[in-house]
């Protein structure tokens, strides 16, 4: 049997999603969930890209158990030196260096010789081979890259001691077969003496196709991210590949991987909760309508046997299908924490369990039924809001009238409460702009989007705005929840503002994108 490396990107890669910046706590919050999920390998991100990226992967490197932390540099000293700072408290290290290989690259953006490209990534490794034993090396753009050249590049650095080749398919332009036979190739001219893994992107929607195809060609490591975030269209979705791997097992029967996909749901939403980009409903195994079947001949079919329409289960992911939980207003804190270790909230403080089992007994008094996605998304919502540096006290709307209203916060800081109000178009936009008067702030709202987590007129509404305070050249997410949309709404950019102001010591100033 060989196992299939999975190799996590979703803190690098799929930050680089647009709008998918995350803060140090959100990304340790999902390295500690894709450990759980049982990946191999997470790429943490981009040292040398901002201040942010480094305490984030030096964060991440503290807190987890067992995985590998990779850390993405450059072919350049200077991110290779970061880079190994950035996880020299992981129990299991790994260096990333790259260098692109296709001429259109070499030519225009690095303008380089292929000799001088040769030099730069000997030297990269050699250097990165001083901090830690496990290096990979990356071809950037191998989709475009000529083989003779490719060949004598990985040559070059395997003798310096990479010990992955990573062959990405940079601009998602290949097709399943052309990458069976590159990987075929360079596997064969490899012969064992270094994992070939692969990197694809999705732009032409062939990433998971593609990487499969390269696991049948000889590929032993798969980098892929959650929900398939990822630079433009994305990179190769994680569930996808492992639920291919796994439910075709007839066809993959030699092949394994360490992922309990019995995570995937949970780490599915909470990466969406995070980055606020929810996965398209038909999105494949973690869409909300994955496994809906609405079609009244379906309907029928599954009621007779389900797997006339399903191909998997649910429950395989993680996924419950009964929605409503039996707990209420009687309810103890004993019968809440079995229900939300059995949801797989299992490593919560007793703090943070009382704050959301106070929360839940508040919805409680409000409403008969409370669902299982009501409570995931209260606990998710904690977690969100940990920053106060502001903390919401009251908001009160007044003369709403042919869309002009008046909203009336108090809001506490630093034990005092401080309150002021203000004219908007509606009540949200009174909201907003009361808030930026009581904390002397300049938001500008990017983007704002509101959901019901469940169903009926009394659900909770979730709240996901994108701000740009003050000068920042940075867009922050703030996420809210309550009953009340106006409520929710205040939350979440009183919750965005507080994440910038958390995190302007180490903002993602001079990011640069790879
Ligand atoms: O897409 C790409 O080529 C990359 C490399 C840095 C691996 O993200
Ligand atoms: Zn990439």
């Amino acid at each position: 049997m060989n196992n299939i490396i999975i190799f996590d990107t979703t803190l690098r890669d799929g930050e680089q999603s647009p709008g998918a910046s995350m803060n140090v706590k959100q990304k340790v919050q999902i390295a500690l969930q894709l450990e759980k999920l049982g990946v191999d390998i997470i790429e943490a991100g981009f040292a040398a890209a901002s201040d942010g990226d480094f305490d984030a992967i030096s964060q991440i490197s503290k807190e987890l158990k067992n995985t590998k932390v990779c850390s993405l540099a450059r072919a350049i000293e200077g991110d290779i030196k970061k880079a190994s700072l950035s996880i020299r408290d992981a129990k299991q290290q790994r260096i990333h260096t790259f260098i692109a290989t296709s001429p259109i690259h070499m030519e225009h953006k690095l303008k380089m010789s292929s000799d001088e490209v040769v030099k730069s990534a000997v030297r990269a490794v050699l250097y990165a081979k001083t901090f830690v034993d496990d290096v990979e090396f990356s071809l950037e753009d191998a989709g475009r890259s000529d083989m003779s050249f490719m060949k004598d590049i990985t040559d070059a650095v395997i003798s310096a001691g990479a010990k992955t080749i990573n062959l990405p398919d940079t601009v998602g332009y290949r097709l399943p077969f052309e990458i069976y036979n590159m990987v075929q190739t360079m596997a064969k001219h490899i012969n064992n003496h270094a994992i070939i893994s692969l990197h694809n992107h999705n732009d032409l929607g062939l990433a998971v196709a593609n990487s499969l195809s390269g696991i049948q060609a000889g590929a032993r490591q798969v980098e892929c991210t959650i929900n398939g975030l990822g630079e433009r269209a994305g990179n190769a979705a994680l569930e996808e590949i492992v639920m291919a791997l796994k439910v075709r097992k007839d066809h993959y029967d030699k092949f394994d991987t360490n992922i309990n996909t019995k995570h995937i749901s949970t780490t599915s939403k909470l990466v969406a909760d995070i980055t606020g980009i929810q996965p398209q409903p038909n999105k494949a195994i973690v869409g909300k309508n994955a496994f809906s079947h609405e079609s009244g001949i379906h309907q029928d079919g599954v009621l007779k046997n389900i797997k006339t329409y399903e191909i998997m289960k649910p429950s395989d992911i993680g996924k419950q299908t009964n929605n409503t939980i039996v707990l209420g207003k009687l309810s103890g804190k004993a019968a809440f924490k079995d229900k939300i270790v059995s949801m797989g909230f299992d490593n919560l403080s007793e703090a943070e369990i009382k704050k959301s089992f106070d929360r839940f007994k508040l919805l409680c008094d409000k409403r008969k039924i409370v669902h299982d996605d009501d409570i995931r998304f209260i606990i998710s919502d904690e977690k969100l809001n940990e920053d106060k540096l502001y903390e919401l006290k009251s908001v009160q709307i007044n003369n709403c009238t042919n869309g002009l209203a008046t909203a009336t916060i108090s809001i506490i800081h630093e034990d005092k409460i401080y309150s002021d109000a203000s004219i908007g178009d509606g009540a949200i936009d009174a909201v907003f702009k009361t808030i930026d008067r009581v904390t002397k702030q300049q938001g500008k709202l990017i983007d704002y989007q509101v959901r019901a987590v469940s169903e009926g007129k009394d659900a909770l509404a979730k709240v996901v705005c994108k701000v740009k305070f003050n000068e920042a050249k940075f867009n922050i997410i703030g996420h809210g929840l309550n009953i009340d949309t106006v409520l929710a709404s205040a939350r979440a950019y009183l919750g965005a503002l507080n994440s910038y102001l958390s995190m302007s010591n180490s903002s993602p100033r001079n990011k640069h994108q790879v």
